[in-house]
């Protein structure tokens, strides 16, 4: 059976995630900040209980993701999904209003957060068969890409992850482990907003396909859901 590790699993994307593996037999390890409020990963975590546990992950809190490796020490983990993000508050991300404390958080959650995650998590993964960790990144985080301006804090923290993730791949060679940077699209969840253009179904769809494609000399590549590259 295929194992999987998302975080921020109980809403938007990482819950989707969390749905589509479940239901296709994987094993799931789903990492949430708050398992008492998660109502809806709960009630689907009961509905596959022989497949999908939920454990209290907070990726900013790097002592509960060591213990958290410690608890899954024995577990083979083949896909390991860094997906918790935060979009800092808008008026905290424009020029003259600049929130530096959110900028520091956002920071430790979508730059620091995945490569902890790694770091705590490359035995499991260098033991299974499929050796993948998939960060979720952002178009808004490419320097090519970016013809609006603006949101200081969510681009830099999103393409810093980028050029993280980047060494990573090649630090990982030696372990044939494939680590990849995927776009979700613009998707309708509460960070995506209501006029996201896609679904968080077509998203993990997407997402799930090119993962599934994926071959070891992809690693270190940022791929969109509908699998074209997005320049850096
Ligand atoms: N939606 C889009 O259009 C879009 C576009 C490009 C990239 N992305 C990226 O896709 C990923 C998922 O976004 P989404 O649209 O699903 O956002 P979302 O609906 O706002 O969900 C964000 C998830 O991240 C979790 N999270 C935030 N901070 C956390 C922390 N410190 N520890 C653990 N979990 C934390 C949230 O948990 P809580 O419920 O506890 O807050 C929630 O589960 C993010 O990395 C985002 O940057 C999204």
């Amino acid at each position: 059976m295929r194992t999987a590790l998302i975080t921020g699993a109980n809403r938007g994307i990482g819950l989707e995630f969390v749905q589509q593996y479940a239901k296709e037999g994987w094993r799931v390890f789903a990492g949430c900040r708050n398992p008492a409020t998660a109502e809806a990963l709960n009630s689907f975590a009961t509905q596959y209980a022989d497949q999908v546990t939920v454990h209290p992950l907070n990726v900013i809190n790097h002592q509960q993701i060591e213990q958290l490796s410690q608890a899954l020490s024995n577990q083979t983990i083949d896909l390991l999904i860094n997906n918790a993000g935060v979009y800092p508050p808008e008026q905290g991300d424009e020029l003259g209003k600049t929130d530096y404390e959110a900028w520091v958080y956002a920071f430790e959650v979508n730059t620091m957060a995945p490569l902890k995650m790694v770091e705590a998590f490359v035995r499991q993964v260098s033991r299974s068969r499929l050796k993948t960790v998939i960060t979720i990144t952002s178009k808004m985080g490419s320097v090519t890409d970016n013809h609006g301006g603006g949101s200081y804090i969510y681009r830099s923290s999103k393409s810093a992850v980028n050029i993280v993730m980047k060494s990573l791949s090649i630090d990982l060679r030696s372990s044939q482990i494939t680590a990849v940077l995927l776009h979700p699209g613009w998707v309708r969840t509460d960070m995506g907003g209501p006029n996201g253009l896609i679904t968080v179904e077509q998203s993990v769809t997407g997402m799930r396909r090119v993962i599934s494609n994926l071959k070891f000399e992809d690693s270190g590549k940022f791929y969109a859901f509908d699998g074209k590259i997005v320049p850096w």
